[in-house]
């Protein structure tokens, strides 16, 4: 978090002041059972919390918007994305995340869907107690069941190569309406013309859609430990992604990888080889070619007039998303 926040300059005026009392809140709502809280708290205090961020900044966009207002809502959004990570590292059996065990290896899955299950749960008795009303309960249920329509979509493919159009439904219905959500409720919680608002929520949407680009480009080309996350996980796991979509249509040695990403069980040295055909071709100037493209669109969204440094900050967003390495 302190490292994103160094690299997000224009969120010092903004969002710095709300973030210690965010993290707290989101602590605190973990606190209550102990086993709960040794289980979750790793994970809840880390992260880029980049979702709440991105609410507080559209928020705050016109002007100060209460704190009351604000704080349950950011709160809330960390914990629907931490309740899906842990449930995510279920389906995808996965050891680490951000760089700790994760709860499915350390507990085993019935422990790690009810601390899932708790964690939203703690996240609909913030938005309660918010008060915020039946338009953001809206924008909150149709994201829910839209994670969930992407994770289900992608769990009845898995080892089977999506076209495009498909691979793009499923980072649209995982990521991409989550981040255009938390701006759209920024929008919404700051009373903004609905134009606005939906000018907001495009924003999110290109950011999102970079952003799981690059994720996916980081599983094969990241560094584990910078990442926090091993290396090859979506191979392993059998979730195909725009890297190979690309590497096999322009690869000479296609139907190697296509063997490989398409077998049921991989040894370390195939993924290797996986990764080697896939440098060899233009898939990773090609992912960034197609992310860079939907932050320049993310990017045309943005509303005006809004606050310089809220303006400045969802820029510097749109930079570190493409330009990340975790
Ligand atoms: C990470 O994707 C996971 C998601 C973006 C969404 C997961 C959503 C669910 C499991 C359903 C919703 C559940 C609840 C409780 C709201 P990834 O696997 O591509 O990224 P990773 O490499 O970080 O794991
Ligand atoms: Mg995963």
């Amino acid at each position: 978090m302190v490292r994103f926040l160094h690299l997000i300059s224009a969120l010092e005026d903004v969002v710095t002041k709300y973030l210690l009392d965010l993290e707290s809140l989101v602590e605190s709502s973990v606190r209550e059972d102990e086993f709960i809280y040794n289980a979750c708290a790793p994970l809840v205090n880390g992260g880029k919390k980049l979702r709440p961020v991105l609410f507080l900044l559209c928020a705050n966009s016109q002007g100060d918007c209460p704190r009351e207002k604000t704080l349950p809502l950011a709160a809330a959004l960390e914990l629907i994305h931490t309740a899906s990570l842990v449930h995510d590292d279920i389906l995808d059996n996965s050891k680490k995340r951000r760089g700790i065990e994760t709860t499915n290896s350390k507990y085993g899955a019935q422990i790690a869907v009810l601390v899932g299950d708790y964690l939203f749960a703690k996240a609909f008795q913030l938005v309660s107690n918010g008060n915020y009303g039946a338009e953001v309960s809206g924008v909150l249920s149709a994201l829910v069941k839209n994670l969930c329509i992407g994770e289900i979509m992608q769990d009845r493919n898995l080892f089977v190569v999506p076209g495009m159009s498909e691979y793009y439904d499923r980072i649209n219905l995982k990521t991409a309406i989550f981040l255009s959500s938390c701006c759209k409720l920024g929008g919404i919680v700051a009373g903004l013309d609905k134009k606005d608002v939906e000018s907001f929520a495009a924003y999110g949407s290109g950011l999102g859609l970079a952003f799981q680009i690059i994720d996916d480009l980081l599983d094969f080309f990241g560094d584990e430990k910078v990442t926090g996350k091993p290396l090859g996980g979506d191979m392993k796991s059998g979730v195909i992604t725009l890297p190979v979509i690309r590497a096999l249509q322009v690869s000479d040695e296609s139907d190697v990888l296509r063997e490989i990403v398409t077998r049921r069980e991989v040894t370390d040295s195939d993924i290797e080889d996986a990764i080697e055909i896939i440098r060899a071709t233009d898939a990773v100037e090609y992912c960034k070619m197609r992310a860079d493209g939907h932050i320049d669109s993310a990017r045309i969204n943005l509303p005006f007039p809004i606050k310089d440094s809220v303006g400045l900050a969802l820029e510097q967003i749109a930079d570190f998303v493409v330009d990340r390495s975790w």
